[in-house]
């Protein structure tokens, strides 16, 4: 299989770390963007990278996903010249705050998913060359019609994740939005959303045991551990063994 070169957002979370650790054992070219180096390193360690394929493979820059500079570095090709990244791999995400109203959680930065999404294409812009294929993670309830989650779960997605929610709605917006565009103003080549269930920290299993399914027909599953998004990430983005390789909005499920 042809080597890829993927920039990866939101490392320093389960599911893109997953990814990124499974990228680098099957010897692509990786960049991340982290504020914390040292949290990354620890992070691809524990899922077995060695320290001479992080130093060969993966370029590390430092900064927030506001900053466009480092975004800039990020998504600039390791070992391509000025070109850019064939994929970009996305799973910024903000942590819950339960202050002032704990039943009414918002994030601490409530508009960072859209933040994330518009600095990477208003920076891919910027840089022109080949457009990457663009793969983000958002929630499963967010569907603009039909519930979209298992019944059981409806008082957590729609009421207690309202805020966080509305966040990642816009930020699957501005994607499709970017994708109506003339393809020559696009920032991005292709796309894909991914909608996870509720994750766990879970082991990784097997493709087989991913249950995926459109926007419109979710599978009604509650839970999905990082470790089998980062997979199947992996697989659908990087290695194309999945049938699912762009163009649509997937809900996964374990
Ligand atoms: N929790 C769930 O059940 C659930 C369900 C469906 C979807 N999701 C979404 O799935 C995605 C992945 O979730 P996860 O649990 O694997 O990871 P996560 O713990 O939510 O990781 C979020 C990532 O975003 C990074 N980040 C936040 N603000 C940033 C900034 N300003 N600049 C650079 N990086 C920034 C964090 O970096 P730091 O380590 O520096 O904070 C971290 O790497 C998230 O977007 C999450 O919201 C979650």
């Amino acid at each position: 299989m042809s080597k890829r070169t993927i920039a990866y957002f939101g490392a320093t979370g389960g599911s893109v770390a997953a990814s990124l650790a499974l990228a680098l054992q099957n010897g692509h070219l990786c960049s991340v963007l982290v504020r914390t180096e040292a949290k990354l390193r620890a992070l691809v360690r524990e899922r077995g990278i060695s320290d001479e394929r992080i130093a060969s493979h993966l370029t590390i820059v430092t900064g927030s996903v506001k900053d466009p500079a480092a975004v800039a570095q990020t998504l600039q090709a390791p070992s391509k010249g000025a070109g850019t990244v064939d994929v970009v791999i996305s799973g910024i995400g903000g942590k819950p705050r339960f202050t002032p109203d704990p039943l009414r959680p918002t994030l601490e930065d409530p508009t960072i998913c859209q933040d994330a999404t518009r600095m990477i294409f208003d920076t891919l812009r910027s840089l022109g060359g080949p457009k990457p294929h663009f793969v983000v993670i958002s929630t499963i309830g967010v569907n603009q019609i039909g519930r979209g989650i298992p019944i059981a779960m409806t008082p957590l997605y729609h009421w207690l994740l309202t805020i966080p929610h509305q966040d990642v709605r816009e930020m699957e917006t501005m994607v499709m939005a970017e994708m109506e565009k003339p393809a020559l103003q696009r920032a991005i080549r292709s796309y894909l959303v991914v909608r996870p269930s509720l994750l766990t920290d879970g082991e990784m299993t097997s493709m087989d045991r991913i249950r995926v399914a459109s926007d419109i027909n979710p599978q009604f599953g509650y839970t999905i551990s990082r470790n089998d998004v980062g997979m199947w990430l992996f697989e659908t983005a990087v290695r194309g063994t999945s049938a699912h390789t762009g163009g649509r909005i997937v809900t996964i499920t374990g």
